[in-house]
């Protein structure tokens, strides 16, 4: 397909750096018991991967957001489309998050999660776009600062396509 340019990050790379991710957490929550937040759609195959890679009781929810803009470009304007189904009170949340590109998706989430009085809030992301965030998302975990291009791949998409794919790669269609 002409649409995917270079690879940004191997499936090997991947997988390795994930396999890192779980063991970090493992260490920082030992004896609890995180609740990892996913979010939907892009986040759902590394929130898969990193959760087998924690070698804790961990318990999952999800959420949906959709940010208001163009396929490639964020608006900042976020509207959840599913909320969580549990208490998040007292409880050690970790956002799984796919990519932070201006970050003002993440920031609205943090905000929107804080007030529900978690014990803790931490955020694990896969993917950060160099040099793009104009506020200090203070990410706890990050699998891989990327340059600022539009990737597809591995749960991102353009589109609702190339989410499949097992590796992230540059997107140069339109
Ligand atoms: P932000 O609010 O600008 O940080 O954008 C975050 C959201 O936009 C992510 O959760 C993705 O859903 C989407 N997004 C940002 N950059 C990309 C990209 O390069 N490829 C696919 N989706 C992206
Ligand atoms: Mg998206």
């Amino acid at each position: 397909m002409d649409e995917l340019g270079d690879v940004v990050v191997a499936e090997t790379t991947l997988q390795a750096r994930i396999v890192e991710l779980g063991q970090q957490v493992t260490e920082d929550y030992a004896d609890r018991s995180p609740l990892l937040v996913g979010v939907l759609k892009g986040a759902f195959m590394f929130m898969a991967d990193l959760a087998r890679a924690i070698r804790l009781p961990v318990e999952f929810d999800f959420m949906a957001v959709s940010s208001y803009g163009s396929a490639t470009k964020t608006s900042g304007v976020v509207r959840i489309v599913k909320d969580l189904d549990l208490d998040l009170s007292d409880r050690h949340v970790l956002i799984v998050e796919d990519i932070v590109d201006s970050g003002l998706t993440l920031a609205y989430l943090r905000r929107n999660l804080l007030a529900r009085n978690p014990a803790t809030l931490e955020v694990c992301a896969l993917l950060v776009k160099d040099g793009l965030q104009r506020v200090d998302l203070d990410l706890k975990y990050v699998g891989f600062t990327i340059p600022p291009e539009f990737v597809v791949g591995y749960g991102l998409d353009v589109r609702e396509r190339h989410r499949n794919l097992p590796y992230v790669c540059v997107y140069e269609g339109d």
